[in-house]
């Protein structure tokens, strides 16, 4: 019986995500990175470096991770390090980029000891995103560097660009965001010989355009020779379904329809429930072993009042909104039950917090044997540790 909560990493889901994306690979001869702020449980790291070329951080601490347990490239990117950050980046990433002219002439001043390839962010200024907060072009954007604050600088050691600006997307919004920078740069790519796009590709989602994903960057290598390598760093993509959390019913309340507290806390162990917010899949199902996605037989959550039982599921914390949503079942849902949260490896293990003192859910991983180890629990030194 896997203990509840736990998060739980299906490797064979990886693979299938790792197989899709060494197709790409093999069709357009592009690098792809993770991006380690979506997904950094380093037990994996081992079977995604088979396909992946290395990582991408966010941070000086990303970086180490990505550095020591990765392999292959390190890229970094932030809006902006501080110098003692630039100090430390340089002795573990391989390519950075930077947010400003600003930053990047404070970076070329540092002596060095290792060959760093740079590239600078660039804003074309062309949203394709639908939520503000996850849309990098949106009005007012710290995100990259417009077009107009080029004037006056001078590309001398800078060989690449990097563009961020999909969330979940399909590939129609990357062939328009291509065309855009195309149209906003296109007199400085014949001096580069690298572009990164980014992430944001749900390249791994079942009704993505794989295919004009790859027309495109074909089509942007004919075009710009000289660009001899081309980047994507998804991050959602590699890690997409997954994974799952699974939580136990600790007491059903009663208010104007049954409320399950669940041994897990939204607030806590699934923060983008409620930040982004969205709504996500789960179910029950007592012969569960572990598999990232539900059996037939499960019993999956549906609309309120879809099913005959709609009950609230909540998280132990003190906060009032500490609610995952409403979900109807074919039975009542009771003490003890088990519900199991679907594509919960990416961007939710990597959030977790432990307010309230509420423990983080155990890490497990589901072997390709089908055989889940249960590889990391925490203690009470762990909400302790980052307190003082
Ligand atoms: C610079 C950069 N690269 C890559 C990613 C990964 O995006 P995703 O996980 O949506 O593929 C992000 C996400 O915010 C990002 O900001």
């Amino acid at each position: 019986m896997i203990p509840t909560p736990s998060f739980i990493v299906d490797c064979s889901a990886i693979e299938r995500n790792m197989c899709l994306l060494a197709e790409v690979k093999k069709q357009t001869g592009c690098k792809i990175l993770l991006a380690l702020k979506a997904f950094s449980t380093f037990g994996l790291f081992p079977q995604m470096r088979k396909t992946l070329d290395g990582c991408c951080a966010s941070s000086v601490d990303e970086a180490r991770l990505g550095w020591e347990a990765f392999g292959g490239e390190v890229h970094a990117f932030a809006a902006a390090f501080s110098l003692a950050e630039m100090k430390n980046l340089a002795e573990v990433v391989d390519h950075i980029t930077f947010n400003s002219f600003a930053q990047w002439e404070l970076f070329r001043q540092l002596p060095k000891s290792r060959e760093i390839t740079v590239g600078l962010r660039i804003n074309p200024e062309h949203s394709e995103g639908h939520t503000e907060i996850y849309d990098p072009c949106a009005r007012l954007s710290r995100l990259g560097i417009r077009r107009a604050s080029f004037a006056g600088h001078s590309l001398e050691g800078i060989t690449g660009f990097h563009c961020h600006n999909l969330c979940e997307q399909n590939a129609e919004p990357f062939a328009r965001t291509v065309e855009a920078i195309e149209e906003k740069f296109g007199d400085l790519l014949p001096k580069l010989t690298w572009f990164n796009f980014g992430g944001g590709h749900h390249i791994t989602r079942e009704d993505y355009n794989v295919d004009l994903l790859c027309d495109t960057l074909l089509a942007f290598r004919m075009r710009h020779p000289n660009i001899t390598t081309l980047y994507l760093e998804p991050g959602e993509a590699c890690a997409l379904n997954a994974g799952t959390l699974v939580a136990t019913v600790l007491d059903v309340v009663e208010n104007e329809r049954p409320i399950a507290i669940l041994d897990a806390s939204c607030a806590c162990h699934t923060p983008d429930v409620m930040e982004m917010p969205y709504r996500p899949r789960l179910f029950r199902d007592p012969k569960w072993a572990g598999e990232a996605t539900p059996s037939p037989q499960a019993d999956k959550g549906g609309e309120v009042g879809e099913k005959p039982y709609t009950v609230r599921l909540a998280g132990a914390s003190c906060l009032a909104g500490d609610v995952f949503g409403d979900w109807s079942f074919d039975t009542p849902v009771k003490t003890g039950d088990r519900i199991i949260f679907e594509d919960m490896a990416h961007y939710t293990m990597v959030k977790t917090n432990t307010f309230n003192g509420i423990r983080l859910p155990n890490i497990a991983l589901r072997g390709l044997d089908g055989e889940v180890k249960v590889v990391k629990r925490f203690d009470y030194s762990d909400f302790k540790g980052r307190l003082g």
